[in-house]
This record gives C-alpha cells, sequence and structure tokens, in this order.
C-alpha cells in the first residue's frame, strides 16, 4: 500500500473541510433540493434496506467522500485483505476472518497452511460435536446427555456467541440452555452454579490465547465445582469440557483433553472472530444448518462489499458517512439503537469490534493522527432509549448521529406490537430532522440531526451474518482511509499488565492515589 498516502492531505479531504465551513442546507431542505435523494441514498443489499437520506451529506458531500475512498488505498487494501496479505502490521498477521466464510475452493496458504483446507476441518469438527449434542448422544462423566452449555471467554471470545444466541432465540435447541460466562465477578460464577446440574453441563472455554486471567480464573472456579459436585477429576469430565483456542499447547496445559479442542489460527483477530469454532455455541444452539446460513450472509455482504462500486457499496458509503460525522461535523460519538429486545446486545458487540478496532493514534507509518479517529459507540434498544437518553439527542448540545436498526417481520412478535415498534422508529428519525418551532424557547429546537435506517427483511441467521459482516467492513474502511492498523490493541494489553503486577505485589505501583486503593481495597499493603 502507498506508504506516502496521508488523509488529511488528500484534494478530497480539503474540499470536505471546505464544504463543512459553508453554509450546508438542514437535511428536510436537502430534499427539496435534491428531487432523487430518497433513491441516491438508499441501498438495498443481501436483505438489508439502508436509509442515508436524513443524513447531514449532501449530494455535493456525497461527491467529495467518494472521492476521498478513491484517493485512498482502499480498492487495494480490500483486494490485500481477502487475499491473505499481513495488513495487521505490528503483529505481523494476515487478516483473513472472510476466508471463514469463504467456500469458494481457493487455495490461499497463509504460513504454509491451507486456510481453506483448515477451515473446513474446523467446520467438520464444530458440525460433528454439535449434531451429537443437539441429538442428545454427546453425554457428561456420568452417561446423562449434555442439556446445559457454559460458554466461558471474554471479548471477542464472548461477545459474538453471546450476541448472536441471544438475537437467534427464535431458532434455539428446545430442550438445551446456553449460559455465558465472562465477567471474573465470582458472584455471576456462584449464581451461574445454582441453574447448573453438574452432571449434565457442558464448558467451552473460548481464548485465543489460552492465557486471559479472568477466563482461566472463571474455568478454574466452575471446573472445580463440577469435580466436587460429580466426585470426578478434571481428566474424568471428559466430553464436559471443550477448548476452542488457537494457542493449543496452553489449552492441553491447563487440561482440555486433545481430542476436545477445537482450533483457529492467529489471522482470525478475537473481535473478528465468531465465523470460526468461536462459534461453537451459535451452532450448537441453532444447528449447524443455521451457522452455515450465517456464513452465507457474511459471504454475500464480503462479494457485495469487494465488488459494488463505492456508491451503492453498503460498508464503505456507512464508513464514509462516519467520516463526514467525526471529521468534518465533529460528532464524537455514534448510537446504535435496534427496535428489537433479541439485538439488544448488538451494541455491546459493536463497541468492541469499533472501538477496539479504530480506537488509535498513530498511523501505519508509525506517525502520530492530526484528526479524530474511532467515534464512541454506545446504544441500546427502543423504545426504551426514547424513555432515558433520547431527550439528549433531540436537544443536547451536542449532535449524536444515531443508527436505527429493525426487522421488517418479526414472526415471534404480534403484528400490532411489532406495527407500534417500527412506527416508533421511524417517528424518531423524523423528529431528530425536523425539531420543533415553538413560541415557548424551552420547546423550540432547530432538530437538524442525522439519522440513518436499516431495515432487515427478518431477523433470521443469514440477514445477522450479513449485518454483523456489513460492519466489520465498515469499520475496516474507515481504519483504512484513516490509515490506521485496525487489528491490533496495545493499550488493552497494558492494563492486563500492570493487573497482573498489582495482584503480585511487585514493586511496579507508580503512584500514591494507586497504593492508597490497593490498600483501601485490601489488594495489598504495600510498605
Ligand atoms: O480485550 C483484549 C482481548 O485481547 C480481545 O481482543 C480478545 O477478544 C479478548 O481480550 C480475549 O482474549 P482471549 O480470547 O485470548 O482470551
Amino acid at each position: 500500500m502507498n506508504k506516502k498516502y496521508q488523509p488529511s492531505a488528500s484534494i478530497a479531504w480539503s474540499c470536505l473541510k471546505a464544504l463543512s465551513q459553508e453554509h450546508q442546507p438542514a437535511i428536510a431542505e436537502l430534499f427539496q433540493k435534491e428531487p432523487r435523494r430518497l433513491q441516491d441514498f438508499s441501498i438495498d443489499a443481501c436483505g438489508i434496506h439502508y436509509d442515508f437520506s436524513k443524513s447531514t451529506a449532501s449530494k455535493a458531500v456525497l461527491d467529495q467522500l467518494i472521492d476521498l475512498a478513491n484517493q485512498s488505498p482502499l480498492f487495494q487494501a480490500i483486494e490485500l485483505m481477502f487475499s491473505g496479505e499481513r495488513l495487521n502490521l505490528t503483529e505481523g498477521r494476515a487478516v483473513l476472518h472472510t476466508a471463514l466464510r469463504d467456500s469458494t475452493g481457493s487455495d490461499l496458504q497463509v504460513d504454509g497452511e491451507n486456510v481453506e483446507e483448515f477451515v473446513q476441518q474446523q467446520l467438520h469438527s464444530m458440525k460433528r460435536i454439535c449434531d451429537a449434542l443437539r441429538d442428545g448422544s454427546w453425554t457428561g462423566c456420568t452417561g446423562k446427555p449434555i442439556r446445559q452449555v457454559v460458554n466461558i471467554g471474554i471479548g471477542g471470545s464472548d461477545l459474538g456467541p453471546r450476541m448472536v444466541c441471544t438475537a437467534l432465540r427464535e431458532f434455539a435447541h428446545p430442550d438445551i440452555e446456553f449460559h455465558f460466562l465472562s465477567n471474573v465477578d465470582g458472584a455471576e460464577v456462584k449464581q451461574l452454579q445454582q441453574q447448573l446440574d453438574a452432571e449434565t453441563t457442558l464448558i467451552i472455554v473460548a481464548s485465543k490465547t489460552f492465557t486471559t486471567q479472568e477466563t482461566l480464573l472463571n474455568a478454574n472456579s466452575l471446573v472445580g465445582w463440577m469435580e466436587q459436585q460429580t466426585g470426578k477429576s478434571r481428566d474424568q469430565l471428559g466430553n464436559q469440557l471443550i477448548g476452542v483456542t488457537a494457542s493449543p499447547e496452553n489449552a492441553m496445559k491447563w487440561g482440555v483433553p486433545e481430542a476436545n479442542l477445537l482450533f483457529f489460527r492467529d489471522w482470525v483477530g478475537g473481535r473478528y472472530s465468531l465465523w470460526s469454532s468461536i462459534g461453537l455455541p451459535i451452532a450448537m444452539c441453532i444447528g449447524f444448518d443455521g451457522f452455515e446460513q450465517l456464513l452465507k450472509g457474511a459471504r454475500e455482504m464480503d462479494e457485495h462489499f469487494r465488488t459494488t462500486p463505492w456508491r451503492r457499496n453498503l460498508p464503505v458509503i456507512s464508513a464514509l458517512l462516519g467520516i463526514w460525522n467525526s471529521n468534518f461535523r465533529n460528532c464524537q460519538s455514534q448510537a446504535i439503537i435496534p427496535y428489537c429486545e433479541r439485538l439488544g446486545l448488538l451494541p455491546d458487540y459493536l463497541q468492541q469490534l469499533d472501538m477496539e478496532s479504530n480506537g488509535k493514534q498513530t498511523q501505519r507509518d508509525g506517525q502520530p493522527v492530526s484528526y479524530a479517529t474511532g467515534a464512541v459507540l454506545w446504544g441500546q434498544t427502543g423504545t426504551n432509549g426514547q424513555h432515558a437518553f433520547f431527550q439528549l439527542l433531540h436537544q443536547g448540545t451536542q449532535a449524536v448521529p444515531v443508527e436505527f436498526i429493525a426487522a421488517r417481520e418479526d414472526s415471534l412478535s404480534d403484528p400490532e406490537h411489532h406495527r407500534v415498534l417500527l412506527a416508533n422508529m421511524i417517528a424518531q428519525g423524523q423528529a431528530l430532522m425536523q425539531g420543533q418551532r415553538s413560541n415557548d424557547p424551552h420547546r423550540s429546537y432547530p432538530g437538524n440531526r442525522p439519522s440513518t435506517t436499516m431495515l432487515l427483511a427478518k431477523l433470521d441467521p443469514y440477514h445477522l451474518g450479513a449485518l454483523i459482516a456489513f460492519h466489520e467492513h465498515r469499520v475496516f474502511t474507515q481504519g483504512i482511509i484513516w490509515n490506521i492498523n485496525s487489528f491490533d490493541q496495545w493499550g488493552v494489553e497494558l492494563g492486563k499488565k500492570i493487573a497482573g503486577q498489582l495482584l503480585s505485589g511487585s514493586d511496579e505501583v507508580t503512584d500514591p492515589s494507586t497504593a492508597n486503593l490497593l490498600k483501601q481495597a485490601g489488594i495489598w499493603a504495600g510498605e
């Protein structure tokens, strides 16, 4: 990729800056001035309708945003990602989560291994375990069929499977319960134990590195409890213990039987890993066919991203609008509001995907950035949010772009409830845009608050797969245009290191506040 690339030095960046300093028509006026706005500012792809006509970008702004993409190495970077180039340059790793959903028989090799063969092998193992679990032939150490599954992991080894299993509850196995344990808060472990039967529980320890403190402590506690309850040792728990990891040596050292190990490679980042064997709880929950549909939705979004001109390219347009908002409209956060309770964990999932990827201040060549990068992403479901924080979205002093997400149909809901739910979402988009005039200054505000709306045909594995892949590519596109590495997370590593040092009592305390807090919390008395 072009080593000299500097986004803020491009002509398009300067034009966007100039446009942002000129008077921009309000969104409502843009509909008057641009008669084709609705058609030009909406895209349909992979069963998702995306309406971005209520953004603050005019046609002239959109043209410059497209130029910004053209003047960046985006086109080349997409090809490099799909072909296994080591785009994660600080860790020297390829970025190939797309290969996990590609079944086109490519002969891609990474570190001397055929990627497709490896992926197919792992899918085969997942299917074997998942089918046996669902038909009751995967039994625990006393011969009883497994009825509860606990996934122990954190971050990317938790959020994806947890979010997808929650979202796709309609398709879940009726007799198997799924639990997710991530936080090292011991009260959660104890509460979970009360809901489990140690003889019919399967533990999946999911950790890319198999060194994550929280995951290993949680796994030790829960497996220790199972040993106590069943009177069996860790080795004798047999099929009640599965490990999913990119570090098999660490997993075996910890005590996962070799036969129960599933793998993924370091060319899959944790936050991009739900398509790999990390997705085992998903396949168990919705069935392997459902998991394949999830992969299919993502694969078709990959194809759309790779082959569609920028102007009709859903992830690219969404990424460019994010750049317009962050870099030229001074919006420092982005709200994600799903109008569907089952998508309640989507904002949490996207928080990791986006903020761990693009929360960076150094360009790919090591130079500091001179512009804003990743926005603070947050949100919760509507209509609940309307009765909580929407006041600030309508009348607060900062503009927060909102992304509304909903499914057109919901076979789990009642038609009247669904109509009311969707009407509320659409009403919020209009209200944010139009504001209100009144003689009472407290009731008067200008609106012109941007929003975009995504309508999925329905909330099923295919459309959810497409939606998640859309966000992955949106984040990727922004990372490339901002010239940052979206695939490392060194800031997080420092926190882990210091926690270890503080717990071990090593003399790394740098300040009186930290020393006092350790004393107050009863962790370490110090000198
Ligand atoms: O939070 C940092 C992080 O490294 C994430 O990127 C990752 O998903 C998570 O911790 C868990 O790591 P592991 O899967 O190695 O336990």
